[in-house]
């Protein structure tokens, strides 16, 4: 098998090469300013996201698990302080949570949509809560709605970790838009992904943003003068040039992600697998494209010999991490996370594969259920 036949988990080559002309005339406009640092890009793209978040606010900022950390600090969430969260994300939510120094506490998930399980969420909630921290895992939100009421009877801050999100819809409400702060991850992966690393966070909240501004800086709204703790978080201006370029893009490959998905749907429909279910009220994204089988492991195994890269997205439920052994699951031992984890495979998903490609992978996928579930 040539490299050529190889199909990849996510190509980021293949979209960078389309918009490389343009990137380097941003990139020597970049240069030319020397405005490297909080450049002039980083407010028009700070700008131009939260318009497409449609929230009032963009804080461009060095990475999502930062944005994550920062949106916390704003919110004065900290020691002594819980923040509820999904049992299945990436570990940098939790980390996010432990950094700003406050306890995570693990709720179990909807085995129908990956996203917390709102009617186990005011069962974790106690004198200390905060927050309740939403992750809308592979591309489609968090019930919104359920979680928002919660939020309000018990009076709650709402952070959306929405690193794997951006434009995914709620009853057409955008991700980021629901919360005090929504935080988002420019990772090269993400949907909208810059040429490094990178983070934002929007939000409706003048207050949050005057906070995010002074914590991304060094606490100093002027040079040498200090008003809080504050970390070097910036968004670089040459990745902000990056992602304005990108922000253009964003809809149409959205658009083409959910075509994939599609077309996935239809070549799979008689597979032995759980495709993911699109809720009615969501517009998913897609960031992943994340299937169950019993067979995980054989499965992933089956398409790689066959050229096919897969992923698994996450193969442990959080409380398994070292940092989070002693951190209270809920109910105990998070039953369905744990289940999950050792089922779903991810498999390619980028706006460029073809559809040849998904129906090599899904003829892969096919090909296994006649010779790969033993006897
Ligand atoms: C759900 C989730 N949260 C947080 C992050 C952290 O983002 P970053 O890698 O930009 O720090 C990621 C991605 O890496 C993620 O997928």
């Amino acid at each position: 098998m040539t490299d050529g036949d190889v199909i990849r988990l996510v190509d980021l080559a293949t979209q960078s090469q389309g918009i490389k002309e343009d990137v380097l005339a941003a990139i020597s406009d970049v240069i030319d300013s020397a405005g490297f640092i909080l450049g002039k890009e980083v407010g028009l793209f700070e700008e131009e996201f939260a318009a497409y978040c449609r929230t009032r606010f963009g804080v461009g900022l060095a990475s999502g698990t930062e944005a994550l950390h920062l949106a916390l600090r704003a919110l004065d969430i900290g020691p002594g302080d819980e923040v509820i969260t999904a049992g299945n994300s990436f570990a940098a939510t939790a980390l996010a949570i432990r950094y700003a120094g406050a306890t995570p506490v693990f709720v179990d998930v909807d085995p129908e949509d990956f996203n917390i399980d709102v009617g186990l969420i005011e069962e974790a909630i106690t004198p200390r809560t905060r927050a309740i921290l939403p992750v809308h895992l592979y591309g489609q939100t968090a019930r919104m709605d359920a979680i928002s009421d919660i939020a309000a009877r018990h009076q709650l801050r709402i952070i959306e970790d929405a690193a794997q999100a951006h434009g995914a819809e709620f009853s057409g409400r955008r991700a980021g838009s629901f919360g005090d702060a929504g935080c988002f991850s420019f990772y090269p992966g993400k949907n909208l992904g810059a040429f490094g690393d990178g983070g934002a966070v929007v939000t409706n909240d003048e207050a949050v943003r005057e906070r995010l501004i002074l914590l991304r800086n060094y606490g100093q709204r002027v040079k040498n003068e200090h008003t809080l703790l504050g970390f070097n978080c910036r968004l670089d201006t040459l990745q902000a040039a990056v992602l304005l370029i990108k922000l253009r893009y964003l809809e149409e490959w959205t658009e083409q992600r959910r075509t994939i998905a599609r077309w996935y749907g239809e070549s799979l429909r008689d597979a032995e697998l759980i495709l993911p279910a699109e809720r009615a009220d969501a517009r998913h994204v897609y960031h992943l494209f994340v299937v169950r089988h019993p067979e995980r492991d054989r499965l992933a195994g089956h398409l790689r010999n066959r050229g096919i890269h897969c992923g698994v997205h996450y193969p442990h439920p959080l409380s398994h991490a070292v940092p989070f052994r002693n951190v209270r699951t809920v109910p105990e031992g998070l039953p369905v996370c744990t289940q999950l984890a050792s089922e779903i495979v991810s498999l390619p998903m980028y706006p460029e594969l073809s559809r040849s490609q998904v129906e090599r992978v899904a003829d892969a996928v096919r090909s296994f259920d006649t010779v790969g579930v033993p006897s």
